[in-house]
């Protein structure tokens, strides 16, 4: 049944077909919600809540959250915009994330929200976790110390690549992506061409030998904020509130 609803999205009449998620739905209206673990063709998952939205005045994912008729959604508010400003703060501070030495830089998800919430320091202190480097594959590196447990590469390795490589074990602070084999990636079936190293939105899987083959200056995020692919399919004006967060 192809049945279509409408619901309101800042303000704006936004239409979504039945069993749609209000992130999918306002990808397709060009309204941009901003997103760190819910990728296109990957099970939605709702664990990093950048997507926060309110929905009817209650905080919700807007990646796992159904599109509903007549329902309310505020996505671009100071409030919203605010919360979602902490969350990306708590990822910096909750890993070990050195930006001016990581081959990712400019292509780095969570680097580019940093840009894009005007985020200069964050306002939590650095935890500085002792994380894992697993460098044994010939072909991809493990760097934990960027990880943020997004479960993009868990999901696709499992679902795209069929091979289940990657597992999340232990909790809390403790929690980590683990290898499916007894020591480290190399006793692994990945190779270089897995989806799985793709999906890493971060610097903590990459593929070796092709390190900084394209310069900084020239990466995708050196030339345009992330969220401007989407936000360019509007018609309607962008209110480029997205960019005046306060910084305090
Ligand atoms: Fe929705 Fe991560 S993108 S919770």
């Amino acid at each position: 049944m192809n049945q279509t609803i409408s619901f309101i999205l800042d303000g704006v009449e936004v239409s979504a077909k039945a069993g749609q998620t209000i992130l999918e739905a306002a990808d397709e209206s060009g309204i941009y919600i901003p997103r760190l673990c819910a990728q296109k063709d990957l099970e939605p998952y709702g664990s990093c809540r950048v997507c926060t939205v309110f929905v009817n005045g209650r905080a919700q994912t807007a990646c796992t959250q159904p599109a509903a008729p007549g329902i309310v959604v505020e996505n671009n508010t100071d409030t919203v915009l605010a919360i979602r400003k902490q969350i990306i703060e708590m990822l910096f501070v909750e890993g070990n994330h050195f930006c001016m030495s990581c081959e990712k830089s400019g292509n780095c998800e969570l680097q580019a929200f940093a840009y894009r919430f005007g985020i200069l320091a964050p306002t939590f202190p650095y935890q500085f976790p002792d994380r894992e480097v697993d460098a044994s594959h010939p072909d991809i590196l493990i760097d934990r110390n960027r990880c943020i447990l997004c479960g993009r590469c868990v999901r696709s390795s499992r679902d795209q690549d069929g091979k289940n490589i990657f597992q999340f074990v232990n909790r809390g602070p403790h929690r980590k992506v683990a290898v499916n084999s007894q020591v480290n990636l190399a006793d692994t079936e990945m190779n270089a061409a897995d989806k799985a190293v793709d999906m890493c939105p971060v610097g903590a899987i990459l593929r070796k030998h092709v390190g900084f083959k394209i310069p900084i200056g020239e990466r995708l995020y050196d030339h345009q904020p992330i969220g401007s692919d989407i936000e360019s399919k509007r018609s309607l004006q962008p209110t480029g509130r997205t960019f005046t967060v306060n910084n305090k």
